[in-house]
């Protein structure tokens, strides 16, 4: 495996994926724990020195430990991690924006030229360029001003001499751009040439990581048994899936019914799992506990705390069943786990508290199993398709822990439910008709706390006002609403007042994110 070293550049998971795109398994960890004996234990077959925000003209800036260059393997330096490396050899480093000669600070696009052949950069000089310049992505105060012994350059930009060096004997790589942006178009070939040389064949697929992590499950779990709350999204099902081909009946899981799910979704999700993928689950009713605490609160974060605590509950009340439950499973993800290297450290403010079962473990005496933690959403995807959940199910929009509370602004009725349910699988129905389902991340009804007046027929209506919400995004952080046609929008307005008793007036929500957020509270 190859080991990644963050210094705290904002793209070091980026360096993650082009390396998981080439079938190469690698993990990020960051500076401050990666010491000598670290690296003993780890045995990477190659490093890469990430990009990161300090100055290695500062004394007390982060470095790896010197271990890193006798360890034998390809080493890899980006940006600051190139600076490092040159420092740590013997080289030199000059701060801030020195004019002539040695270069200047530099943001942005630049273009590099070869110097002589590297195996580093094998296909990569090839542009249609007819100097061979490859266009990359600078983004440094400081650069390296002398070379450390053994060092040569391979490729140089009008302001970065040393845009490309290396010590092919030892085979130690450096370069001043960032290859795993997509600004640096052909960066995923560097990286290629690197996990080539150091010896890796690509061979980590996700039927492999199948094997292993079944494997890993049976060796942690050993008889013990092991409860999985599930929800009916994609990690925790995937997450399930996984554990249950590793240790079989020795997982339970339970289905909080909250009252706040979508049309069906209660069944759909208790059916696939106990009929079509032979899981031992509960269905826990528990929609009037919900719906009775939430009577008369309007307040969002009030509603978010009441759910949260209620599951937290409701779950170990049920867990507490299960004799001899040793684990608590959970899908957490990779990005979920990479420590991040902050060198702001101001706290950040809470837009909305998220609801998960944190904190659970230590109060139940569960230890975790979280067998998707070196996974990215996409993979875990992937790893869902192999292990044979539907398709369908895989693709399905992400759905908020508190549900439907969250798209019930002001007071929650279950009569507003009710309407709200219908609506949405009206809504859901004609995006799924007109081929959109999967070009939008995420698509929902809102039921607005407001009644309007219409006209129906010969008479007089005085129903609720809907809000129909559909965003592209990459990762829910930032969002943008989906441009559907006014065909479209027309048609579905039609079918929600004509077929959904109690709304009589469609709106659609063009707000991004941010301002906006994706949900409504
Ligand atoms: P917002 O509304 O903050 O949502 O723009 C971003 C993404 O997160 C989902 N979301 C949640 N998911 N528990 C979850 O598991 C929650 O409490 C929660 N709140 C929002 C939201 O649906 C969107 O995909």
């Amino acid at each position: 495996r190859l080991l990644i070293i963050d210094f705290g550049s904002q793209v070091t998971q980026l360096i993650a994926r082009r390396l998981r795109e080439l079938n190469v398994y690698c993990e990020i960890h960051p500076f401050q724990r990666v010491t000598a004996d670290f690296l003993a234990d780890f045995a990477p077959k190659a490093v890469i020195l990430s990009g990161g925000p300090a100055s290695v003209v500062n004394p007390d800036s982060p470095r790896p430990p010197a271990k890193v260059f006798d360890l034998g393997v390809p080493v890899l330096g980006i940006c600051y991690g190139q600076q490092v490396m040159m420092q740590m050899l013997g080289g030199q480093v000059d701060g801030g924006k020195i004019s002539g000669g040695g270069g200047t600070a530099e943001f942005g696009r630049a273009h590099v030229s070869p110097v002589g052949d590297l195996d580093l950069l094998q296909g990569w000089f090839t542009g249609p360029d007819s100097t061979g310049r490859e266009q990359v992505w600078m983004s440094h105060g400081d650069h390296v001003s002398r070379l450390a012994p053994g060092f040569q350059v391979f490729g140089t930009s009008p302001n970065a001499p040393y845009a490309i060096t290396a010590d092919t004997d030892r085979r130690f790589y450096a370069v001043q751009f960032h290859p795993e942006v997509h600004h640096t178009p052909k960066g995923s070939r560097l990286y290629e040439n690197f996990v080539q040389l150091a010896g890796f064949d690509g061979d980590w697929t996700m039927a492999g990581y199948r094997e292993q992590a079944v494997n890993a499950i049976r060796e942690q779990v050993g008889d013990a048994r092991v409860i999985c709350a599930l929800s009916g999204g994609v990690d925790s099902s995937v997450a399930a899936a996984l554990i249950h081909e590793a240790i079989g009946d020795q997982l339970t899981c339970v289905f909080v019914d909250h009252g706040l799910l979508r049309k069906d979704e209660a069944s759909e999700v208790v059916g696939m799992f106990r009929d079509h993928m032979n899981l031992s689950v509960i269905h826990a009713e528990e929609q009037d506990l919900f719906l009775g605490e939430l009577e008369g609160v309007s307040d969002p974060e009030t509603k978010r705390k009441i759910i949260g605590k209620l599951f937290i509950d409701v779950f170990q009340k049920y867990a507490d069943q299960i004799e001899g439950a040793a684990f608590l499973a959970q899908g957490t993800l990779y990005p979920d786990v990479i420590e991040s290297v902050s060198f702001s450290g101001g706290p950040s403010v809470t837009i909305k508290s998220h609801h998960n079962v944190g904190g659970l473990p230590e109060k139940m005496g569960l230890k975790l199993v979280e067998p998707l933690r070196e996974l990215f959403k996409d993979e875990v995807r992937a790893l869902g398709r192999e292990l044979g959940l539907p398709p369908s199910f895989i693709g399905r929009h992400p759905f908020p822990g508190p549900g439907l509370a969250i798209r019930c602004p002001g007071e929650i009725t279950r009569a507003k439910l009710d309407i709200l349910r219908e609506a949405d699988a009206v809504y859901i129905d004609q995006i799924r008709k007109h081929g959109l389902y999967d070009e939008i991340w995420q698509a929902f009804v809102a039921i607005l706390p407001v009644r309007t007046v219409g006209v129906m027929g010969d008479g007089r209506t005085y129903d609720y006002a809907c809000a129909l919400r559909a965003v592209t995004s990459v990762d829910g952080m930032t969002a943008d609403y989906y441009p559907f046609s006014h065909e479209f929008l027309g048609e579905t307005a039609t079918r929600i007042i004509n077929e959904v008793p109690g709304i009589n007036r469609v709106t659609y929500d063009i707000t991004s994110k941010p301002p906006g957020t994706i949900e409504w509270e």
